[in-house]
């Protein structure tokens, strides 16, 4: 429905489509093989203008918004989507200093990231602490103008090829409400080393790596909003933004699968004609692009309300998360299946679909994690509604005929 979109959405939908078939997809299953970070579509992405799309442009950034993100997302996504979330994962781990960082931290760390020049890793799950994120036990401690840092993180996506971290530690143990703080450390500081890397299904060309700190000592100033006990809110207000990032991961990959699906389809022979004259592949390709376009109208939606300031919109960006991720996987899982055997095989395009489809409906909040917060709130607005308690059960005057 690109009817819908805007002039300035449609330009970043064909800048990103162009680079996506012109460089991403004629790389992608090579970078899937050899699980190496692909510096030269990086580049490419940096060449076409995309990186700081999110950013402010008081800040270095294109300040062309959440949606305009997630449009970049989904293009380059259709074509791998290992790629769609080495671009967007820069964005999940500034969003803690565009969402809380002091005007000098903005300075300091946006420009940067908005010119391609700095990559980032955002750092807040741990080996015991990953749906229970408030767990987390990564510590700081303050010594003069100076934290420490001990401990460790897990599943740290993009570690190792980045040089900025926005790290989430424990401040105040004795508090229940402010025990966590957000820091940005940067690659080169004393103590900080990248730990195990992860050998993957999917999205195999973005290091996952696990960070250790020891006695890991960065300036007070890299405390993100000055305060410290602030972390888990701007923790949670940065998923807030991310997770339509992620849909839009999701939405791109399922997309990308339909459209190999249904030329597939029509180039497959059996019993003397194109598997596509066939009804039931026909209905398979009808129900994967009705939840393709259900996705996308949720994606956009969900980051429209973050473009328009709406402040209440966790619910809308758990529910674009859950809806479209989970979709991606069903739409990966349906494309194998019209590709049959030759589908399995890692000399067809489709297996990496999903491959690298599994992973969304376990990141940036398992999708169990998502129905949690979607529950929360419905029950919530559920106070709206109360009126609706007079009707449960029905009323005598309720069921009069007369
Ligand atoms: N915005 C602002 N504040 C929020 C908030 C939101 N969206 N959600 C919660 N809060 C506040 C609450 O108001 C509450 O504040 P008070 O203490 O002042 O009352 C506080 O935070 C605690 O909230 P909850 O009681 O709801 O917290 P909880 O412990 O029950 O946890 C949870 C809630 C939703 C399960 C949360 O822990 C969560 O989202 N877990 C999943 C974590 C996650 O998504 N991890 C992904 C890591 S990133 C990743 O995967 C990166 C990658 O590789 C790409």
């Amino acid at each position: 429905m690109d009817a819908l979109l805007t002039k300035e959405n449609l330009e970043w939908k064909e800048r990103a489509r162009d680079v996506g078939e012109r460089v991403v997809r004629p790389r992608a299953y090579k970078y899937d093989r050899l699980q190496e970070y692909p510096w030269d579509i990086k580049e490419a992405l940096v060449d076409a203008g995309l990186f700081g799309v999110w950013i402010p442009e008081e800040y270095g950034g294109k300040g062309a918004g959440i949606l305009n993100m997630c449009i970049v997302v989904e293009q380059l996504s259709r074509c791998c989507g290992g790629v769609g979330v080495l671009f967007v994962v820069n964005a999940l781990a500034t969003f803690p200093v565009i969402v809380a960082g002091t005007e000098d931290q903005k300075k300091k760390y946006l420009p940067g990231v908005a010119a391609g020049k700095d990559l980032c890793a955002f750092g807040l799950s741990e080996k015991g602490a990953g749906s229970d994120a408030s767990g987390l036990t990564c510590s700081a401690q303050k010594d003069g103008d100076h934290y420490i840092l001990n401990g460790e993180k897990k599943w740290n996506t993009n570690g190792g090829v980045s040089n900025l971290y926005s790290i989430f530690a424990v401040t105040d143990p004795t508090s229940k409400s402010r025990r966590i703080s957000t820091f940005m450390v940067e690659k080169d500081t004393p103590g900080f080393r990248i730990g195990k890397i992860e050998d993957k299904m999917g999205i195999r060309c973005v290091p996952v790596v696990e960070l250790e700190f020891e006695n890991c000592r960065i300036p007070a100033e890299n405390l993100l909003g000055g305060k410290p006990g602030l972390g888990f809110k701007n923790a949670m207000q940065t998923l807030d933004h991310a997770r339509p990032g992620v849909a839009a991961q999701a939405l791109g990959l399922a997309q990308g699968a339909l459209e190999l699906a249904t030329r597939y389809a029509m180039q497959r022979k059996q019993f003397g004609v194109s598997i596509s004259s066939f009804q039931m592949i026909q209905k398979m390709l009808a129900d994967m692009s009705i939840k393709v376009e259900a996705a996308r109208q949720l994606v956009y939606t969900a980051a429209r309300a973050l473009d328009a300031g709406e402040t209440n919109v966790t619910k809308i960006a758990a529910t674009a998360k859950c809806f479209a991720t989970d979709t991606a996987m069903e739409v990966c899982t349906d494309a194998v299946q019209i590709f049959g055997g030759y589908g399995y095989m890692r000399d067809y395009p489709i297996e990496k679909y999903m491959r690298d489809s599994k992973i969304l409906q376990i990141y940036e909040g398992t999708n169990q994690v998502q129905r949690l917060v979607v529950a929360r709130n419905l029950l919530k607005e559920a106070e709206q509604y109360a009126h609706l308690d007079d009707y449960i059960p029905l009323k005598p005057e309720h069921m009069a005929t007369d």
